[in-house]
């Protein structure tokens, strides 16, 4: 595969090589000072992203816009569908279509799993996906494997638990996949109800260490080198009493981590609910902010990558 990534879509992590993978993450470390506002980059001056969330979103949206931003490009957005013309019934081929003239890039979240790729065949110009239902989620998997790699080091051997809905989540989806191509090993945490799709599962055998699946937090907690928690997909169960069933199964506290390794880092793509308890905020494991805030200098990469800001 060769590395090129100018004009490309971001469609799925499946479509990243490690070395691609790892270029982006190298270019994102760079991009920390101008992510923090400590330096000047004005490498994407007059350049427009677009926004088309079609569900709700606080980081990816915020972070693509700050990303956006701090390289001297601004952000359109549409954000409420309920106030845009998808309301009079207007379809997704036109709606990309129009975003694809007022803007360079265009960043959509939808929920139907493929509308990225969909979105893509009508657009000559990048499409970047922002979540696709239970899908994928591949810009999320980025940050998340910049904050594995910049806490830890490398990301080749560490242990890593997936906790929580494994079923519909979808950075779970993606993240899982790249883990395991860069040679992670991972446990699937889940009720029976809630694991991995079986193709998920088969994806993250792309390594050479086959995942474990489990129902039992307790017996990984030990073991690992990154808890990756995340929250209970209420919006996609067909069945409100399904949910009820499974909410607040897995919690993270104080007294769970005594059981952990001592540097072990909890991570969570956020919103969480009631996953994590406040508490755990203050302890040396708590990595979730700082995975929130590597949102920016992963997607000003991505961003300047595909924009040919840099190469
Ligand atoms: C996630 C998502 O939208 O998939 N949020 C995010 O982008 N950080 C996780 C979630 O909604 O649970």
């Amino acid at each position: 595969m060769s590395m090129k990534f100018e004009g490309r879509d971001i469609l799925s992590i499946k479509d990243f090589s490690v070395k691609e993978i790892m270029h982006i993450l190298k270019t994102a470390k760079k991009m920390v000072p101008a992510a923090k506002g400590e330096r000047r980059d004005e490498s994407l001056r007059g350049k427009v992203l677009a926004t088309i969330f079609f569900e709700p979103s606080t980081r990816t949206r915020l972070s693509f816009e700050s990303a956006m931003s701090r390289l001297g490009g601004r952000a359109i957005g549409m954000a409420d569908p309920e106030a845009s013309s998808l309301k009079k019934g207007e379809t997704l081929a036109d709606t990309i279509k129009m975003a694809e003239s007022y803007a360079d890039v265009t960043v959509l979240r939808h929920h139907h799993m493929g509308a990225a790729r969909l979105a893509a065949n009508f657009s000559a110009k990048p499409i970047i996906n922002g979540g696709d239902g239970a899908g994928q989620h591949p810009t999320q998997t980025m940050l998340d494997l910049f904050t594995i790699w910049t806490e830890k080091g490398k990301i080749e051997g560490q242990k890593v638990a997936l906790v929580g809905d494994l079923k519909y989540g979808r950075t779970a989806h993606s993240l899982s996949y790249a883990l395991s191509l860069f040679g992670a090993k991972l446990y699937f945490v889940a009720p029976p109800t809630l694991q991995m799709p079986k193709e998920v599962v088969d994806d993250a055998k792309v390594g050479k260490v086959r995942p474990k699946l489990t129902g039992d937090l307790n017996d990984v907690i030990g073991k690992v080198d990154v808890l990756y928690v995340t929250r209970i997909q209420k919006e996609r169960f067909p069945d409100p009493q399904e949910y009820q069933r499974v909410a607040g199964l897995y919690k993270v506290d104080v007294g769970l981590l005594e059981e952990a390794k001592k540097d072990l880092i909890v991570m969570h793509p956020l919103p969480r609910v009631n996953e994590i308890h406040p508490s755990v905020d203050g302890t040396h494991h708590a990595r979730y902010f700082e995975q929130a805030f590597n949102g920016v200098p992963v997607r000003m990469a991505l961003l300047a990558l595909i924009l040919g800001a840099v190469e």
